[in-house]
């Protein structure tokens, strides 16, 4: 039977999660305390790019189960559970920041006058959710019939939609078994679809997310380790890659070596993790995090300093194109791109740096975005390929060869096909391809 749902903050996850709850059937408000984004949804539009996300968002506003508002007043007594959705950014000190999970539930909370579900959804340090419990039972009328679950989220960008509807697995941290049944509700449809879920205490359920994010964060790490190794000592890190992703216990995905991981969770998650294990005293956890992330910050310095290297030492007033400049293809996401601190690093050391992205938007002082990707290279001593856009790889390397001014071409990414451009004309460098030619 459909609920009515309400979902606090809308941006990647729960703009996402509100067209997925009113696809699965719910009656869903959308609350944010930005006006012009609660605008645009409204309009049935998409704020961000994300493959999917506006035709879901214009077929649920239009039938009427999907609105946006401003005022947690409108879905306080309204909703019958509330999920909530907003940011939990990097503080200064590393851990996260939880200012505005705090101010949604101290902007819900003193019109929520009967017993009623909160759900966070959003990534946070183990403990976050019974303060929450606390601090929401203190505020609102409904006291003790307030009650705090936590259902983290898995979603990608790129694919946030396709993950929302298809979830690979869902996890319920409950305290009881009338929060159990109420969340089996809300996900009736992919749970009818046999989707594996998981139901444990709040603690574990906090915990598995971040967990998850630095499993990850780990594997990319490792990876781009074996491709130093290799570098090293003359191996070939991409078959590398596939060879032990055969073994089913270890797996291909999240084994592609280069610039590393970035983005708005993976590095932020990882931190705060670390941060939070330093709380409770398990160094040997902080530890390994901070190995993953002392790889990771390497890989950019390491691509940079290539580029200078292969500049001759210096890149002062060349010009250099940088193809790609979110933090991953399919998004127009730049938080953390790998990509932008290789070409904040170039353009510091004074090169001329163009970037093309077929969807980021650069905002970055010293850096120049081209429309296309032939303007971006047209006079380039060097082109840096560090965002792997699927539509680099069908680039036709005979005809950039007669628009640059040198065909070098350093693939942060390893996914250019090197004896294509090589016959073309261009000097590939590759980080741990060192024995394919
Ligand atoms: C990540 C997780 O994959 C999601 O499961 C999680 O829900 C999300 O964070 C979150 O916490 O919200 P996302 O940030 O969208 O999702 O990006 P990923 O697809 O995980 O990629 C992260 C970074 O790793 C990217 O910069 C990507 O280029 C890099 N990466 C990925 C590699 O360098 N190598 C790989 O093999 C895979």
């Amino acid at each position: 039977m459909a609920l009515r749902v309400s979902v606090i903050g809308t941006n990647y996850l729960g703009a996402a999660h509100a067209a997925g709850m009113a696809e699965f059937g719910h009656e869903v408000i959308g609350v944010d305390i930005v006006e012009e984004r609660v605008q645009t949804l409204n309009a049935g539009r998409s704020p961000i790019f994300e493959e999917g996300l506006e035709p879901l968002l214009t077929k649920h506003t239009s039938s009427g189960r999907l609105r946006f508002t401003t005022d947690h007043r409108e879905v306080a007594d309204w909703a019958d559970v509330h999920f909530l959705c907003v940011g939990t950014p990097q503080s200064p000190s590393g851990a996260a920041d939880l200012s505005q999970v705090h101010a949604a539930a101290d902007s819900l909370a003193p019109h929520l006058t009967r017993p009623t579900l909160v759900v966070g959804k959003s990534t946070v340090p183990v403990g976050t959710a019974p303060a929450l419990q606390e601090r929401l039972r203190a505020a609102s009328p409904a006291g003790d019939g307030i009650d705090v679950a936590w259902n983290p989220e898995f979603l990608r960008e790129a694919y946030a939609v396709e993950d929302t509807l298809r979830p690979d697995r869902i996890v319920l941290g409950v305290q009881n078994e009338r929060a159990a049944s109420l969340l089996k509700r809300c996900y009736a449809m992919p749970l009818s679809e046999n989707t594996p879920i998981i139901e444990c205490d709040l603690a574990t359920a906090e915990l598995i997310k971040v967990a998850a994010n630095a499993f990850l964060a780990t594997k990319i790490s490792f990876i781009n380790a074996m491709a130093q190794m290799c570098q090293a000592a003359g191996g070939d890190v991409t078959l590398l890659a596939d060879a032990i992703g055969h073994d089913k216990r270890i797996g291909r995905d999240f084994l592609n070596a280069g610039l590393g991981f970035g983005g708005g969770c993976l590095p932020k998650d990882i931190r705060a993790l670390a941060a939070s294990a330093q709380d409770h005293g398990v160094t040997v956890l902080s530890d390994l995090i901070g190995s993953v992330e002392a790889i990771n910050a390497g890989q950019r310095t390491e691509i940079a300093e290539l580029a200078i290297e292969q500049a001759g030492g210096d890149v002062t007033g060349k010009r250099i194109a940088v193809l790609g400049a979110a933090f991953k293809p399919g998004t127009d996401d730049t938080r953390n791109s790998p990509s932008l601190t290789v070409a904040a690093h170039l353009a510091a050391h004074g090169a001329d740096v163009h970037v093309y992205d077929p969807q980021a938007t650069v905002d970055s002082p010293g850096i120049s975005q081209d429309p296309t990707v032939e303007e971006a290279l047209t006079g380039a001593e060097m082109v840096l390929h560090l965002t792997e856009w699927p539509e680099f790889r069908q680039l036709d390397p005979e005809h950039l060869a007669t628009l640059v001014k040198n065909p070098l071409m350093i693939d942060g990414r390893l996914k250019l096909h090197r004896p294509q451009w090589a016959k073309a004309g261009w000097k590939v460098v590759q980080i741990g391809r060192a024995a394919t030619l």
